[in-house]
């Protein structure tokens, strides 16, 4: 029989800049989905992509001095390289400038222009340009401003082609009250709301700017971005047919019959500000083009820095090149899915993240690794023993119904999307088992030759939890499932049907390997990490490190002498323009120093200023003064010189 289908997305993002974590959590989300229901032996696709189109990429390529597509190429190059980094199992990406695309959607285009659903008429409205959305007077948010992201608007007019939204309101509004379509509820609310203010037509068209779809009936035109960017999740699947395929398409599957397999998709999975156009907009669409919509819309909530969005300008985005870099794929990963719960918004802070980080991968999951496998390599050479029933007592009935019982309710939360509340229940299997050594106290039976069957078990319970558990977090991170595999001496990646077994397993010899999960030491992090921040902030707002001299060795600049002084007197070189001649006293002498800084100082100007000297550089003549040190300025960007001050006593050395 044909494996079960899922088909799963993520927004396709804006390659407008480097994605931040929230994107990363949605992603996250989605792959964690797709390897659970692989686990599961169902036949998966999880798409993935970038929307590459509209004006705000244009204008940024144009800032740049680039073309749209060299701009888009270069994001897009990071963007898959992170998803590497993060070992997303995405089964395609797609980008909306690929040919396979773009073809397809022109099709879509004139499918529904030949139902009679697209008409020109001309736009007036307020527009948003970052949020590329026309909206009404009466949409607009307090002040006037974009409802979505509020940004001030614009008023704007011009010829566009219109999809018939106004024809689809009753149809979409049956669809969303049925309550099955969009999740979750609350969201269901807003749109029914927004649906009963009526629907206006929706502009599909837009003709002052050009990096776009062009509309296939007038070149004047290039597609407004939702019809561009929704239709993604066919097009990739090949939707609708073009004969014999189109340059991009997935090799070896035939269109038709990935389309066939995978439409209509089980989850879109989008973040709250964009389920209004992926519930109302998308299935109107569909249903002009006659195609079945798709089972679900997630709506997920948003990671929220110091109360409100991240923002570039705030120097509150979260990196999470910065956090893989410190603490690896599987703890950003884990945080994200437990910390947050679905459909909520959620803080972020560094100090929770590591927090989360110690208190459940170190202490808990990394220590109970580590003490299992240590422990059978210490009790019982390594090996894990088989299962004794006369051996068994009290506490192994609990540990084992609740690590058996442990799936189900994984299955429970995983159907609702319940990240957080799925690893809750894993982790207390984890805690339980850290519990259930402290009750047994292997190292006490270990002293009596009597108990040696009882220690044997214990240890047996011991690997089998473990070897639970790593069927359990598979799908959240594998590579730690892996690692712990790997040492409790499991060669095979499981399948599902391991966790619902105890029992199954004995013989294989343990390996104790690194620590999977080292400590943490939470202040020293939360220091290096506002450190960081500071940096990219600078580097954000251009003020970046650039070397201008080759690096040094620490003993080379130990070698120099600096000191502090006060210029005492300053007159012009006789002989040299550029020259001034001071007299700066040093606290322990008064010493003659030429520097070439005419051009900045006048000399009256520079009596009485604190500067710092390199006091024991060899005497130099300068055309025919003698020099005793020299002074150190600070330049300013448009080359302008200034006194490197002090305000340390003259003669203090400086260090
Ligand atoms: O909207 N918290 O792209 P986009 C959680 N191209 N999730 C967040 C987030 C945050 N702070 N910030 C972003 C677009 N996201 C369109 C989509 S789909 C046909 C077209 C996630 O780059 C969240 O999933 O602005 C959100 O919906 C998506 O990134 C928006 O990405």
């Amino acid at each position: 029989m044909d494996k079960k289908s899922f088909y799963i997305t993520t927004p396709i993002y804006y390659p407008s800049d480097n994605l931040h974590i929230g994107h990363t959590y949605c992603t996250v989300m989605a792959d964690a989905m797709a390897r659970f229901k692989r686990l599961q032996g169902y036949d998966v696709r999880f798409l993935t992509g970038t929307d590459e189109h509209g004006q705000k990429i244009q204008t940024k390529a144009q800032d740049k001095g680039v073309t749209p597509q060299e701009y888009v190429d270069n994001i897009v190059g990071g963007i898959k390289k992170l998803w590497a980094t993060m070992e997303i199992s995405y089964d395609d990406f797609i980008r909306t400038t690929e040919p396979r695309h773009m073809k397809r959607v022109q099709e879509l285009f004139m499918k529904m222009y030949e139902k009679g659903d697209i008409y020109k008429g001309a736009y007036e409205g307020w527009y948003c340009v970052p949020c590329e959305s026309y909206w009404t007077e009466s949409q607009l948010a307090e002040g006037g401003v974009c409802p979505d992201c509020g940004r001030p608007v614009q008023k704007a007019s011009e010829e566009a082609y219109f999809f018939k939204l106004s024809k689809y309101a009753q149809p979409v509004r049956d669809l969303l009250a049925k309550g099955e379509f969009l999740q979750p509820m609350t969201r269901v609310n807003e749109m029914l709301g927004f649906i009963d203010q009526g629907l206006e037509d929706l502009c599909i068209s837009r003709s002052s700017f050009d990096w776009g779809i062009p509309v296939p009936i007038d070149d004047k035109h290039v597609m407004y971005v939702w019809l561009d960017a929704l239709s993604n999740y066919i097009t990739s699947l090949g939707c609708p047919y073009i004969e014999g395929g189109v340059e991009g398409d997935v090799e070896g599957e035939s269109d038709a019959a990935l389309f066939k397999k995978f439409w209509p998709a089980d989850f879109h999975l989008v973040g709250k500000e964009i389920v209004r156009f992926h519930s109302i907009i998308w299935p109107a669409m569909l249903m002009s083009a006659e195609i079945e919509l798709p089972k679900h819309v997630l709506g997920h909530g948003w990671i929220l820095i110091d109360g409100g969005k991240m923002s570039k300008s705030k120097g509150n985005v979260v990196d999470p090149v910065v956090l893989i870099d410190r603490y690896g794929v599987d703890a950003l990963k884990y945080f994200l899915l437990r910390e947050y719960t679905f459909g909520q918004d959620g803080a972020f802070t560094n100090e929770v993240m590591l927090n989360r980080l110690n208190y459940d991968l170190a202490n808990d999951l990394g220590n109970l690794v580590s003490r299992s496998v240590t422990m059978i390599e210490k009790y019982c050479e390594g090996i894990v023993p088989a299962h004794s029933e006369a051996a068994s007592e009290d506490p192994d009935g609990e540990l084992r119904a609740l690590a058996l019982g442990c799936h189900a309710k994984v299955e429970g939360h995983m159907d609702k999307f319940q990240f957080n509340l799925a690893l809750e229940d894993i982790w207390e299997v984890v805690r339980r088992t850290n519990k259930y050594i402290d009750e047994t106290a292997p190292w006490v039976l270990a002293k009596d030759e009597a108990k040696a069957a009882r220690l044997s078990e214990v240890m047996h319970n011991l690997a089998e939890s473990l070897r639970i558990v790593s069927v359990l977090i598979f799908p959240f991170m594998h590579t730690t499932s892996s690692k712990i595999r790997e040492q409790i001496g499991l060669s095979k990646e499981p399948v599902w049907e391991d966790a619902l077994v105890f029992d199954t397993y004995d013989g294989e010899k343990v390996q104790r390997g690194e620590v999977i999960f080292p400590r943490l030491d939470i202040q020293k992090e939360l220091a290096e990490l506002e450190e960081l921040r500071q940096k990219a902030l600078a580097e954000a707002e251009g003020k970046k490190y650039e070397p201008v001299k080759e690096d040094i060795e620490f003993d080379d600049f130990a070698k120099i002498d600096l000191r502090s002084g006060v210029i005492t007197k300053a007159e012009k070189h006789p002989k040299a323009d550029k020259l001034l001649v001071f007299e700066v006293d040093l606290g322990f002498e008064k010493r003659t120093i030429v520097s070439g800084v005419a051009e900045h100082f006048k000399p009256e100007e520079c009596v009485g200023q604190h500067v710092i000297a390199v006091v024991n550089l060899k005497p130099r003549m300068l055309r025919g003064v003698e020099s005793n040190g020299m002074l150190l300025f600070g330049e300013t960007p448009d080359g302008k010189l200034k006194f490197a001050e002090t305000a340390a006593e003259a003669g203090s050395a400086i260090g």
